[in-house]
């Protein structure tokens, strides 16, 4: 038997504890195992495959990023590619790289990605590839599973994050304001915000308004708390749908952020009071895995192995009500995790004063 490994996407603290336990797993059962480099990169180079070792995976489960590089630009259905007058374009690659596979007999692949990177697996189960997935992405939105790997790290970082910046905001009886990531869900804001005893959280699942978010403000300097901490998805929206948008990569669509400048100045401008804003970005997905996302990576890269074994193909391993269990991937193409507003930890932040913008 031999499989291939790719990390697509954003990196997330893990990766690399997943690259191991699936590496080592399939190396106990006597197969051959091979790196994707650079999220489908390599593919359509002369070396498509690196072989992978023990001695390649040896001390890495620590280690962030991933040892196999990624790239949001790895979508073989849609390779952006750059036009003879420098405008940019994309081009269906797939059946080249499906082609690829087969001339070097490889048998399954493990794709290890967020939502993206399972829409690609489940449009090349669609050609005929033997894919098991294993769900990555800070912003823990891939449906069907509790939670992804590197979720952990990043609602540790982005509450040390929190904290600290209260602490300033105290002393300096400011409003403060942390954009943290989610694009399309706001689970990063919604935990770190609790945990850090935030005063608003703004996420893409409740449009907010800025009267309800002054009124906060107003009742906290009516008690004497003349500091606010506001925490915000990158991907909140205001009621009437206005999303901010900031930054491009080339041949990819426009992205979101930005919109914690925004938050401050015009809450400055509504209130009198003096504000600041700090985006955590890449922060949020950088470094050590947490000894959680250690664990689950390990779990499902191991898990990821077995589903090869029992040649259980088009399969996400997941966790589901703490059990590792598998979902089709083609089953959640097409689909996102995002909070649900009765869950109890919504329910929670409103119980303990915390506004959500609505
Ligand atoms: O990994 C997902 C994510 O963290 C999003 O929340 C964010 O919008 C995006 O990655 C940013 O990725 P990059 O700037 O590396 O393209």
């Amino acid at each position: 038997m031999k499989i291939a490994i790719n990390t697509g996407g954003g990196d997330a603290p893990g990766l690399n504890a997943a690259i191991r336990a699936a590496t080592l797993a399939a190396l106990k059962r006597g197969w051959e195992v091979y790196g994707i480099k650079n999220g489908y990169g390599s593919i359509f180079t002369d070396e498509p495959f690196v072989k992978l070792d023990a001695q390649a995976v040896q001390g890495i489960t620590l280690q962030g990023g991933t040892i196999l590089g990624t790239a949001n630009r790895g979508n073989p259905f849609e390779m952006p590619y750059q036009k003879d007058d420098g405008s940019w374009g994309t081009k269906d690659v797939s059946d080249q790289l499906v082609q690829t596979f087969e001339d070097h007999g490889i048998d399954a692949l493990v794709a290890i990605g967020g939502d993206g990177s399972m829409n690609i697996a489940s449009k090349l189960i669609h050609k005929g590839l033997n894919v098991v997935g294993v769900p990555k992405t800070i912003d823990n939105d891939i449906y069907g599973c509790d939670v992804t790997l590197g979720f952990d790290t990043a609602i540790d970082i982005a509450t040390e994050a929190i904290d600290r910046i209260t602490t300033t905001a105290e002393s300096h009886h400011r409003l403060m304001v942390v954009e943290v990531m989610g694009r399309y869900a706001g689970w990063i804001a919604l935990y770190s915000g609790i945990a850090a005893s935030a005063d608003v959280v703004l996420i893409p699942e409740i449009p907010f308004s800025y009267d309800s978010i002054v009124e906060k403000i107003k009742e906290r300097e009516s008690k004497g708390r003349h500091y606010t901490m506001i925490v915000v998805a990158e991907g909140a929206k205001k009621k009437d749908g206005e999303i901010v948008t900031k930054g491009k990569t080339p041949g990819q669509e426009v992205q979101l952020g930005g919109i914690a400048d925004q938050l401050a100045d015009e809450l400055s401008e509504r209130t009198g009071k003096e504000s600041r804003s700090v985006v955590l970005g890449h922060l949020q997905r950088g470094g050590s895995p947490s000894t959680y996302d250690r664990l689950i990576s390990l779990r499902f890269g191991a898990a990821a192995i077995r589903c090869v074994e029992e040649h259980d193909y088009n399969k996400l391993v997941v966790l589901q009500d703490n059990k590792l269990t598998r979902i089709p991937i083609t089953s959640i193409e097409g689909k996102m995790k995002s909070v649900s507003l009765e869950s109890d930890t919504v329910q929670t932040a409103r119980d303990i004063g915390i506004c959500l913008g609505d």
